[in-house]
């Protein structure tokens, strides 16, 4: 099929025009040396020929140290850490869904019940006060679209079900990503049946809304069909172009990729020969390998970030790209082995560009173990704390559960939180068993209810109720008398 220009498609004044003799576009074909490897030609027998090659792969001396080698040692030595800046929005922004918060509020009478018995335990209620989790998602509170049975008891807990029916504060620090802060959170709401605040939610992504400062135009990448669209123009950003729209005005960009009817139908496509790409943002998963790797390629050879141009110097006039996070694996239903993710879609995006110009690949990588990341869970954390106490200022108590080593524990621990972690995920130790390179520093549990149930013991006393008792008479000071609601 034919490239589109605007007039085909009905696009306004392009932008930054490009030179017309430009159509250097990038052919991997192209690029490749011969392989000079012996292809078996007896059909039906086929004949062993030795690898002229390593079978290590050419991409280990320049991964990301965090993906395979967590260790602090090697962490000091990440250059995305201690080298180059990341931006994130200075103060947390004001859910828009301020209604689901409400909902989470029990009844009126419950609510001057409970403060009265708050009023007869101010100590323990300062140290409730005092003390606040983050909680990882996938692997310790759901597994992709389901629950974890005890994730679900533990949230209930926190927002009110003990014995001060106080609320003890708690954010949701993931590194998933793909849909909005207000589609991932109805959807954490009714999976684990309590109420899920944007305001207390930091997707791998969130944070990155502070680039929408620093740049206009901007490929964004990953996730389901076009959601994440939606995203990157609710952070702000003023010109988001997604792979299916480059699909759509050149369907020869990725050689096997087909769109449908609907996807041709949502696609935004213009001549993107003349526009000038500012940034490339990938946000979640690939659903697309083939095109995505293709199209960062090209952008990522480009001239100043100009399609269909190929750059003199790759590096001097490179624009930059952002990965949202860096794990490797994640935990899904999958009964096996955890899933590749996002930091292996990176790795072999960095080993494609050094093969194709025997360069490393400079890019930033936002989420957790990152301490931009932390920092900003800092902000919602406090904000959170203004929400339900009053009080905007940090708990310095912080627990932090997460499953997976190489991220959330290796980060809290950095970020001086105590770290907790869980069995239900990308760990899979035994019994007695840390993680080796970067241990939990509180411990390891086999849920996230037995993690809640340590870290409020340790706080608030062994015998501290997890159960708030309706019946409660404040003036016999926990004493259960009739039914007050
Ligand atoms: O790494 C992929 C993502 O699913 C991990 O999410 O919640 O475990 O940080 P989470
Ligand atoms: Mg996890």
């Amino acid at each position: 099929m034919p490239r589109f220009d605007d007039a085909d498609l009905g696009v306004d004044a392009p932008q930054d025009p490009r030179q017309s003799d430009a159509h250097g576009a990038l052919s991997p074909r192209d690029q490749r040396a011969g392989s000079g490897l012996a292809i078996p030609s007896e059909t039906g027998n086929t004949i062993e020929i030795p690898a002229t090659r390593s079978s290590i792969s050419d991409a280990a001396s320049f991964m990301h140290n965090l993906s395979l080698a967590p260790s602090m040692k090697d962490r000091r030595g990440s250059r995305n850490s201690f080298g180059t800046s990341l931006p994130i929005p200075r103060s947390p922004r004001l859910s828009r869904l301020s209604s689901v918060q409400k909902a989470s509020r029990p009844s009126v009478s419950r609510d001057i019940l409970a403060s009265q018995v708050q009023d007869m335990s101010a100590e323990k209620v300062a140290k409730a006060k005092n003390m606040a989790f983050a909680f990882d998602i996938d692997g310790v509170l759901a597994h992709g679209n389901h629950a974890i049975e005890e994730a679900k008891v533990a949230l209930k807990i926190l927002n009110g079900d003990n014995e001060l029916g106080i609320r003890i504060p708690h954010i949701l620090l993931t590194n998933g990503g793909g849909k909005t802060e207000e589609a991932r959170c109805a959807q954490l709401s009714e999976i684990l049946e309590q109420p899920i605040s944007t305001d207390q939610f930091i997707q791998s992504h969130t944070p990155m809304q502070a680039l929408a400062e620093y740049y206009e135009t901007v490929l964004v990448l990953g996730g389901e069909g076009f959601k994440i669209r939606e995203v990157a123009e609710n952070y702000g950003f003023k010109h988001v172009v997604h792979p299916k729209d480059l699909l759509a005005w050149d369907p020869s960009i990725s050689p096997w990729a087909t769109l449908t009817d609907e996807e041709r139908a949502q696609a935004k496509p213009r001549d993107f020969s003349k526009v000038k790409f500012d940034a490339i943002m990938v946000f979640a998963d690939s659903r697309d390998y083939q095109t995505d790797f293709q199209v960062i390629m090209d952008l990522l050879l480009a001239e100043d970030g100009k399609l269909m141009t190929k750059a003199k110097d790759p590096v001097a006039t490179r624009i930059p790209i952002y990965f949202s996070q860096g794990d490797l694996l994640m935990p899904t239903e999958h009964k096996g082995l955890p899933r590749l993710t996002q930091g292996a879609f990176r790795i072999s995006v960095e080993a494609q560009y050094k093969t194709l110009t025997g360069v490393d690949l400079e890019r930033v990588v936002y989420g957790k173990p990152e301490r931009a990341t932390y920092t900003y869970a800092d902000e919602v954390m406090k904000s959170w704390m203004e929400e339900l106490h009053g009080e905007a200022r940090l708990p310095e108590n912080i627990y932090m559960v997460g499953d997976n080593p190489a991220s959330d524990i290796i980060g809290g621990n950095m970020y001086g939180w105590n770290t907790c972690l869980v069995r239900t995920g990308v760990f899979q130790g035994g019994p007695g068993e840390n993680a080796p390179d970067s241990p939990a520093n509180f411990g390891v549990f086999d849920n996230v209810l037995e993690a809640v149930k340590a870290a409020v013991a340790k706080e608030l006393g062994a015998d501290f109720q997890l159960k708030w008792n309706p019946k409660v008479n404040p003036v016999l000071h926990g004493e259960a008398t009739s039914a007050i609601e």
